[in-house]
């Protein structure tokens, strides 16, 4: 998939479809938020949501009280969905249209987070150029989040192929410049009705 089918695909399904009906809605990002706990930032810390979609991450990273969030997609119609929700504090918020595999961070993020993107890279140079990007984002002692499906996830999503990966997959992957902290799998719901199998992994960067 070219790039520019990749923003047209996603942006036809913000556009076409209710956010409470696509097959990855949650309606609180629990698991993501377990993961930020074990991660031990605090409210201060800069925070970026890769492929954050109309997601409410956002929305539980600033009923905490963070408030150096960016959140980018490819899809622009996804942002503005999420945007919406907050209101007079979307002012609060970064809201970055771009692809995450040439976006140029402006600046260092104490934590990177990505639910459900990382595993639609299936070329393995669209995986370099993602941990270029997630490398330029995090310093050393930058914390990453990853949520992926799992080795018996579903083999696609929103009509296009993923990669599956373990917790050992996923650091094979990332390699020597990320130690994991912790990982879990997850089942997610979704609306409806189905279960899917997603592996989660909290990274610091070592070097
Ligand atoms: C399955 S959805 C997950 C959305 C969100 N993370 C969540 O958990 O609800 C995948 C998201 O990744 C975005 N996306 C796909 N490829 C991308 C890319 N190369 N760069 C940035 N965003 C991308 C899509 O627009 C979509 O919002």
């Amino acid at each position: 998939m070219t790039p520019d089918n990749r923003k047209t695909h996603w942006q036809g399904v913000y556009r076409t479809k209710a956010a409470d009906t696509v097959s990855w809605y949650q309606p609180s990002p629990l698991p993501s938020l377990e993961m930020v706990a074990a991660s031990d930032i605090d409210p201060s810390a800069r925070v970026v949501d890769i492929g954050a979609g109309a997601s409410s991450f956002v929305d539980a990273l600033l009923d905490r009280g963070f408030t150096r969030i960016t959140v980018l997609d490819i899809a622009e119609a996804a942002l503005d969905v999420a945007r919406a929700r907050q209101g007079a504090r979307a002012t609060l918020v970064d809201w970055t249209v771009a692809d995450v595999r040439s976006w140029q961070p402006g600046h260092i993020y104490d934590l990177w987070h990505d639910r459900a993107v990382f595993h639609f890279l299936t070329d393995a140079t669209d995986r370099a150029a993602y941990k270029a990007t997630m490398t330029a984002a995090l310093p050393q002692g930058g914390m990453a989040i990853l949520a992926t499906f799992a080795e018996d996830g579903p083999e696609r999503c929103s009509g296009l192929p993923v990669r599956r990966y373990s917790a050992a997959d996923l650091v094979a992957e990332l390699g020597e410049n990320f130690s994991l902290v912790v990982h879990k799998k997850e089942k997610h719901l979704t609306p409806a009705g189905a279960e899917q199998s997603f592996t989660w992994a909290l990274f610091r960067r070592d070097r």
